[in-house]
């Protein structure tokens, strides 16, 4: 095991002083409760919620996992009917949130910034849902969106949950092939967008993209009937300054279909009576790629998800009323709609909502929008901490950071190396980590430690969330209890948990509930160490076995990113004639790194000694950048397709730059 594991590093008395949950034994007790007496647990937490139909507890939760019983469900508060918007908005502003910061936007550009409340998002949100319903929008049609890190994207998603519409989010870097098949799969017949957005220096016209994926929708039979359109890039700064007429911008409108948003909008009223919504009904679905396949429309209903959305939001973050919060995920991913959007405003918290990139108009962009707006909670992904760890540490050192008291890593496994970075540079070693593990599918947290209460551990995701139950299970099924390491599921349903994969059921029993009867299984595997602490290691389809040594892929990474000369590293399984498997290596080095002999030579060294001899890469390749989806996420499948030097590597759409796949081939070593 690596040595790191050994490191364990005790809250600071400053965060666990008022936190919420401020000790182990604290939240043994709360958690004990919640898988106990889940209606006390989960009842409490819902009585803080408005409920036009009270909850039945004779219907709190009913579930089944086994296929052999019959068809996979779970519903929670069933018979009870609510609306979100009105519980994230009319709510808090009832009880004296009003004037409150919702969101405090900061552009791309950082003269552009500003602020919304809970009162007057309240009103946009209704002006947006009446709009919707003039177009013809009801109760449980689908609403495509397509949108920037903007405030009308956080109005459009609460516009239609406040008319129980299902928001179909597409994050805004998606190819228009891909969008025309998301928009295909769901049937839906209003689209949202922005006519574009400044990335950094670049810019993305994003209405041009929605048209093309609306030609491709017509050609299929399926005809978008409406699109609204927010006027942005007029409003904003360009990265070297002046602004974007819509007369020099020219994005294209097609008459009797297309909408200026700044055109409708204003005009409508501010009041719009919510729909009741039942507790199990449709409240959004959010595509994630499968092994294989269509992607997968997961279907998030209204109640539980609420519950689970806020409680987490509440508990792992330690969110307090003057705290502000910020979470750098795109809303089009889940992360984006469980802790950009529901989880905060559930909690009447204040949020950043950042357009930008890390690295614009400096590498310190990020550190100093925390200066900037003295965030407390700072959450972002392990892939965004390792490309800033490439720069000067003064870049970091040079802002005040000391508002900060919780910082979140989400995403993927995240390697010591980073994680001690994070702890010591941007939380002077004062802030609780939380690494927190979940999956779309999931809707909100389900394995992390809790700021101020447990001990951290480097790369350990840590504990259960309340009411839920992991387990880990070997390759047979058998449950595998203390330490060890297997198949990571979990064998009963928290509120937050998917019900289904829009319009494919079957696909959603076989998916996840298949493989272990009794179980929804993530698809990742975990180890539980002797304190009882949990370590994703990472999807089970990326565990090496070599020589009959099972490892995962995050295990050798970490390891390798350890060295100082490199900044990221994948790894891969390469077939080996002897060994079964063998390791191949792609590293990006960092500024100071250098890709000579010697470097392989330490890095070989490094892994025996770190692993053991066994885990000692057969390849190391040289790789100025790796092949990543949009949201950051390394694409294994294509590199398993360089180690072997096949360029049939299929689908790179979802790829943010896919010239590297070929500049990868190209450069494979000599010896591979
Ligand atoms: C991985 C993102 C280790 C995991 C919220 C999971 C993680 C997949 C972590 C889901 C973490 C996410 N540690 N692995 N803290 N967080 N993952 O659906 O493999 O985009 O199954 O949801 O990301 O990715 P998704």
């Amino acid at each position: 095991m690596p040595s790191e594991e050994a490191h364990i590093f005790v809250p600071h008395p400053s965060v666990s002083k008022n936190a919420f949950v401020s000790s182990s034994t604290q939240y043994q007790q709360m958690y004990k409760k919640s898988l106990e007496n889940p209606e006390e647990f989960w009842g409490e937490i819902a009585r803080q919620f408005h409920w036009e139909t009270p909850i039945d507890n004779n219907r709190f939760f009913r579930y089944n996992f086994d296929m052999t019983k019959g068809p996979i469900f779970t519903k929670w508060l069933d018979g009870a009917t609510t609306n979100i918007a009105y519980n994230l908005l009319d709510r808090n502003v009832r009880n004296g949130h009003g004037d409150k910061v919702a969101y405090y936007w900061e552009g791309n550009h950082p003269d552009d910034y500003s602020r919304l409340t809970y009162k007057k998002l309240l009103e946009e949100v209704c002006r947006f849902a009446n709009v919707l319903k003039s177009r013809g929008v009801q109760k449980g049609d689908r609403v495509a969106v397509y949108m920037p890190m903007i405030l009308e994207a956080v109005i459009t998603l609460l516009a239609c949950a406040r008319i129980g519409a299902v928001h179909s989010l597409v994050f805004a870097g998606f190819s228009s092939d891909s969008f025309a098949e998301r928009i295909l799969d769901c049937e839906a017949r209003v689209l949202v967008t922005a006519d574009g957005v400044w990335r950094g220096e670049k810019l993305l016209q994003l209405k041009n993209i929605c048209d093309q994926a609306m030609i491709k929708c017509s050609k299929e039979g399926h005809n978008v009937e409406t699109c609204i359109v927010v006027s942005h890039l007029e409003r904003v700064t360009a990265p070297k300054g002046g602004v974007m007429s819509r007369q020099t911008n020219k994005t294209p409108m097609t008459d009797g279909r297309d909408i200026w948003w700044q055109d409708i909008v204003p005009q409508a009223s501010t009041s719009c009576y919510p729909e009741w919504m039942q507790a199990e009904d449709p409240l959004f679905m959010l595509y994630t790629s499968g092994s294989t396949g269509k992607p997968k429309g997961v279907l998030h209903t209204t109640a539980g998800y609420l519950l689970y959305a806020a409680t987490t939001f509440k508990y792992v973050f330690d969110y307090k009323p003057n705290d502000v919060y910020w979470c750098t995920a795109d809303v089009g991913w889940i992360t984006g709609h469980s802790y950009v959007v529901y989880g905060p405003l559930a909690n009447a918290a204040t949020s950043v909502l950042f357009e930008g990139t890390p690295f614009f108009p400096g590498n310190d962009r990020f550190w100093s929008v925390v200066d900037k707006y003295k965030v407390s909670q700072f959450y972002t992904a392990p892939t965004a901490i390792r490309s800033l760890m490439k720069f000067d540490d003064d870049l970091v050192a040079r802002h005040n950071l000391s508002s900060l008291r919780v910082l979140g890593s989400v995403g993927e496994p995240i390697n010591p190396e980073a994680w001690m970075w994070y702890y010591k540079l941007v939380g002077h070693e004062k802030c609780s980590i939380v690494d927190t593990f979940w999956q779309t599918e999931t809707g909100g947290h389900v394995l992390t430690t809790l700021p101020g209460a447990q001990p951290m551990k480097p790369g350990a995701a840590g504990f259960p969330f309340f009411g839920v139950e992991p387990v880990l299970l070997d390759e047979n099924g058998r449950e595998i209890k203390g330490e060890g390491e297997g198949y990571l599921v979990f064998s009963k349903p928290w509120p937050g948990l998917m019900r289904t994969l829009y319009g494919n059921h079957d696909r959603y029993e076989l998916t996840y509930f298949s493989k272990f009867p009794g179980y929804y299984c993530t698809g990742d595997g975990a180890k539980r160490d002797a304190d009882g602490y949990l370590w994703v290691t990472g999807r089970v389809d990326d565990m090496l076995n070599v020589s009959g040594h099972l490892m995962s892929t995050a295990e050798v990474e970490s390891v390798l990113t350890e060295h100082h000369g490199v900044a990221e590293a994948a790894v891969v399984a390469k077939p080996h004639p002897v060994k079964g498997e063998c390791l191949y290596c792609f590293i990006t080095l960092t500024e100071t790194g250098i890709f000579d002999d010697q470097l392989l030579r330490e890095l070989k060294t490094h892994i025996r000694e770190r692993i053991g001899p066994f885990a000692q890469p057969d390849v190391i390749q040289n790789a100025p950048g790796l092949p990543k989806t949009r949201s950051g996420k390394i694409m294994r499948r294509i590199l398993r397709k360089i180690a072997v030097n096949d360029r049939d590597v299929g689908d790179v759409s979802t790829l943010a730059d896919s010239s590297v796949v070929e500049l990868l081939f190209q450069t494979r070593p000599a010896n591979a």
